[in-house]
């Protein structure tokens, strides 16, 4: 049975009628572009086919009642009487409710069936699965208008503000916005999204190495801080404002460590503008080249990979066909991504499962994905 099938049946059973409408949300994976987002800069990333699915219709009232089928369990609250409670998937909706309401939204009430097979916590943004797609079933039943940058937004409010987590706005734009067999190229400043198709010469394979490092939120911070530090010596807003040029010319002035991680966001901003050009030309070794280096400045200047990225991305570059492989998302841990050639394919998942086990003793997770549209909302057959 598909996810979709899941959602609907159970919705039938549990609420006794056929839902009138079904909401996908997928998760991301950023393909370059990393830790550019909260310095106003660029990133390149796509929704991949691992997604949240919600069953729903609207209620008369001004009650929401969510049932998630993958932790069994189920939520219910007024709109007008929401508080905060914990911190599992249940505050997730809430958060959306919160958020949509303080933007001035009149929200109706509705009952729903949720379920996904986007890999939590692995760094696949499926928070920002599950927050989209939250406001897709509200926007759906209150009648608003989808505007994928104000909806990615209101995600990131959710974030910041309801989850407390400092995170910038790259995740919930491209589960908002993306587009089938494209990635985004988002200027995160001016929230603009220009689609690259990918090319066809290439797969996108997600390599988890099942590696997971607590205090993830307080060195994120750490380094925002330092990014922020960076500016202010510059004079400017925010690092997207300086150029390799300029960061040559005055480096010397400049706090070594504090000087590092700038590097690295200046020199990933540019290497994500040419990476956009290399997808349009269909440059796959260029492409892969500028992955590699985007790792390598994530590794030595702003010190996000660990020991298991570190030996996924070698191993992954060795084998034949790949083009280029990087650590993708926050860091510390979880996935890295490579561009594969597509009859290379199965064997190079076959070798690298093998090869990462024997390196590590850690079992990988190795998904071939395929960029997908953004959250979007599909009417029901009754
Ligand atoms: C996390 C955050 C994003 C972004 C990346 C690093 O995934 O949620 O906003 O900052 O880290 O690129």
């Amino acid at each position: 049975m598909t996810l979709r099938e899941q959602v609907e049946q159970d919705f039938r059973k549990r609420f006794g009628a056929a839902p009138t409408a079904v909401v996908r949300s997928p998760g991301r994976v950023n393909l370059i572009g990393e830790h550019t987002d909260y310095n106003d800069g660029f990133v390149l990333p796509i929704a991949i086919d691992r997604e949240v699915w919600i069953a729903l219709r609207p209620r008369d009232d001004r009650r929401v009642v969510v049932h998630s089928l993958d932790y069994d369990a189920s939520l219910s609250f007024e709109l007008g009487r929401i508080s905060h409670t914990g911190t599992d998937w249940s505050e997730y909706v809430k958060g959306v409710a919160w958020a949509l309401q303080e933007a001035g939204h009149t929200l109706r009430g509705l009952e729903a069936v949720m379920t996904g097979n986007v890999p939590r916590g692995a760094g696949l943004s499926s928070s920002a699965a599950v927050e989209m797609a939250m406001e897709r079933a509200f926007a759906t039943v209150s009648g608003l208008p989808w505007k994928p940058s104000e909806m990615a937004l209101l995600g990131q409010r959710v974030e910041n503000k309801w989850m407390g987590v400092n995170s910038g706005i790259m995740d919930q734009m491209i589960v908002a916005g993306g587009r089938e067999n494209h990635a985004l190229l988002i200027d995160c400043r001016s929230l603009s999204l220009q689609p690259v198709p990918v090319p066809t010469g290439a797969v996108v394979v997600v390599l988890d190495t099942g590696t997971r490092r607590g205090l993830v939120d307080s060195a994120y911070n750490e380094r925002r801080g330092q990014c922020e530090q960076a500016a202010r010596f510059f004079g400017v807003k925010a690092l997207r404002d300086v150029d390799s040029r300029t960061l040559s010319a005055r480096q010397n002035e400049l706090d070594p460590l504090v000087r590092r991680r700038a590097r690295h966001v200046i020199t990933e901003n540019e290497r994500t503008l040419q990476a956009a050009e290399a997808m349009r030309a269909g440059d796959l070794t260029r492409l892969g080249k500028l992955m590699d280096a985007s790792h390598d400045s994530l590794r030595d200047d702003f010190e996000v990979t660990n020991d298991a990225l570190n030996t996924i991305v070698s191993l992954a570059r060795a084998q034949p066909g790949c083009f280029g492989a990087r650590m993708t998302g926050a860091g510390f841990g979880g996935c890295a991504v490579a561009l594969v050639a597509p009859e290379q394919t199965d064997a190079f998942v076959r070798t690298l499962h093998e090869k990462y086990t024997q390196a590590t003793g850690n079992t990988p997770h190795l998904y071939v994905c395929h960029a997908a549209d953004g959250a979007s909302v599909l009417e029901t057959h009754r």
